[in-house]
């Protein structure tokens, strides 16, 4: 496997470069062949790739499966000539059946790691399973305070200070699984949702490439470990 470091330092001065501190760019870990699950919109998807574009994340996006053929991520994936699969859960009798046709698919991009970014299935275990240690979400509240659906109004209603959002691992509770990287953004009186979620979505483009870095970097540890 290629264990190169990407070299996150250029450009930066001399006290940098002799801190200990290592920048999520410079993580050493074999590159990485993504598999990107979304529903939506795709601004992480776009985020990811500019990480990829930038040489900040060394991964390569094999495929992108989405569910709903309105999707903006579709046109975000072909103008970046990356393979598209539509898997539309309505033609699936059961989320089991739905997730072995995803598995089936990632296998056949030779995808290693799954990302879902704005992906609204449940998975089931089959999914779990075929990508264990391999398969993040990407959730816009600080777990695990405020898993499931609507969690920035969810925030909000609660009159907390703090809103933020989370990228974990994935298991079979929704939104739970051991959390990679959290950001948080303050929350504004004068905040809407809508206002809220642009603020916590441009944290997570920043934290969304930066986690999937540090878990490789995570992975590859405990690899090279149990090799000795
Ligand atoms: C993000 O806010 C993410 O936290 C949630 O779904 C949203 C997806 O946004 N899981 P986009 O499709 O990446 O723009």
């Amino acid at each position: 496997m290629d264990f190169a470091p990407v070299d996150g330092s250029a450009g930066l001065s001399s006290e940098w470069r002799r801190s200990p501190y290592i920048s999520w760019q410079a993580l050493a870990y074999p590159s990485l062949k993504l598999g990107v699950l979304a529903s939506g919109n795709g601004s992480n998807f776009d985020a990811i790739m500019t990480a990829i574009e930038r040489s900040e994340l060394r991964a390569a996006a094999n495929v992108v499966i989405c569910n709903n053929p309105d999707a903006k991520v579709l046109e975000r994936a072909a103008q970046r000539s990356i393979p598209t699969a539509l898997l539309n859960h309505r033609e699936f009798e059961s989320r089991e059946l739905l997730d072995r046709a995803i598995v089936a698919t990632l296998k056949q991009y030779d995808v290693d790691w799954v990302i879902m970014a704005g992906w609204m299935r449940r998975v089931t275990q089959h999914l779990i399973d075929a990508f264990s240690g391999r398969l993040l979400n990407i959730h816009p509240s600080l777990l695990p305070s405020f898993p499931g659906l609507h969690a920035v109004q969810q925030t909000l209603d609660a009159g907390v200070k703090l809103a933020g959002c989370t990228v974990h691992h994935v298991e079979l509770a929704v939104d739970s699984g051991p959390i990679v990287m959290q950001a948080a953004v303050p929350i504004l009186p004068t905040d809407t949702e809508a206002s809220l979620q642009a603020r916590i979505q441009g944290q997570e483009h920043r934290i969304y490439p930066a986690a999937i870095a540090i878990a490789a970097y995570q992975l590859a540890r405990q690899t090279q470990a149990a090799d000795v």
